[in-house]
């Protein structure tokens, strides 16, 4: 019986299988079942601030209190004790009283204050780690590259001095280097990062010409992009490397193990599959493992990584020449 141990941020788990923040790691129910079909750990969904925030601005608007909203969000850090939170933490405790494995409580934020209050309130609701969302929509052409790296380095650091839980960061793809930017995070002592969160994007409707919300899940295909960055950067950090992102199926699983990552986290595949597709992730692994010989994940993982591979520059290369110029591949 082969043994499928890992780990999450430094966190031991039973398998690979961790379920990311969603609509469904909100509902004890939910999550029960998805304990009950083999995952192995949780990703709570996320407390935003910038929700809220706007949930506040509504109250205050009925209120009457300011003129200028707008004015208002741009220069004032709101106040953080309001009902918002509160429910948001009840959730949390929820959840963590519905199983047994191990529960992570996932952070939106905005504002530094947002990042320290709600990572000591979510430990103190008793979660086993905590996940950093970071990223940044940058709209003003005045801030740099620089400063909002730093700003995610600093705010890292401000969360790793007010808890003792392990604190992981899930990344956007977006950075302009991201090898430069993870080899901070990984300085700066965090306990492991995930590659990669995905984001909604907005669209339009060309019959009403009017924007539309899209809402599409991960496709065939999406992990190549992790699977890339894991092969590339496992090997030079010390922290662990989590793979997402179009993780669908136990081959994509095997292939993230095979470039160095100790989990993967999967969402997509949970809302078009079924919860079952756990079971079944499960058991193509322990099914593959059996097959090629392997007792543990240790014995395979990272086998593939950048530094191992039999052809070292095929994660490194991006141009498409020599694959177009090769005679078998017609167009
Ligand atoms: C319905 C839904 C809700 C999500 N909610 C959150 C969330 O609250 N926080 C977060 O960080 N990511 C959230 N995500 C992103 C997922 O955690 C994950 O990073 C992304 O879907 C990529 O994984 P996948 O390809 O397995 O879906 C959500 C995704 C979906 C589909």
């Amino acid at each position: 019986m082969s043994q499928l141990n890992s780990t999450l941020y430094g966190i031991p788990l039973k398998n690979p299988l961790v379920a990311g923040a969603s609509s469904f790691t909100a509902r004890p129910e939910k999550v029960k079942e998805m304990e009950a079909a083999g995952i192995a750990a949780i990703i709570i969904k996320s407390i935003f601030e910038e929700e809220l925030q706007l949930e506040e601005f509504k109250l205050d608007e009925s209120l009457e209190r300011y003129n200028n909203l707008h004015a208002e969000m741009i220069t004032t850090h709101p106040n953080l004790e309001y009902s918002g939170d509160q429910q948001h933490l009840l959730m949390v405790k929820n959840v963590r009283a519905a199983v047994t494995i191990p529960v992570i409580a996932s952070i939106n934020a905005v504002t530094r204050e947002g990042w320290v209050k709600y990572a000591k309130d979510l430990e103190a609701a008793g979660v086993d780690g905590l996940e950093l969302n970071f990223y940044s929509l940058p709209l003003m052409e005045n801030i740099s590259a620089e400063e909002i790296e730093t700003g995610h380095i600093e705010i890292l650091k401000a969360v790793k001095s007010v808890v003792k839980i392990p604190v992981g960061v899930k990344l956007s793809p977006y950075y302009t280097n991201i090898t430069g930017f993870v080899k901070r995070l990984d300085d700066a002592g965090v306990d492991g990062v995930t590659l990669f969160n995905r984001f909604f994007q907005p669209d339009i409707d060309t019959l009403k010409e009017k924007e539309s919300v899209t809402f599409s899940f991960s496709q065939v295909g999406d992990n190549l992009l992790p699977l890339r960055w894991t092969a590339l950067l496992s090997d030079k950090l010390n922290c662990p490397v989590t793979a997402a992102n179009g993780i669908l199926d136990e081959e994509d699983v095997i292939k993230a193990l095979l470039v160095g990552a100790s989990s993967v986290q999967i969402v997509s595949t949970l809302y078009k599959n079924g919860l079952q597709q756990i079971t079944e992730m499960v058991e193509g692994i322990e099914k593959w493992m059996e097959l090629k010989g392997y007792a543990s994940i240790e014995d395979f993982r990272g086998s593939m990584s950048k530094d191992k591979q039999q052809d070292p520059w095929a994660f490194e290369r991006i141009q498409y020449i020599e694959m177009l110029m090769k005679k078998s591949i017609m167009f």
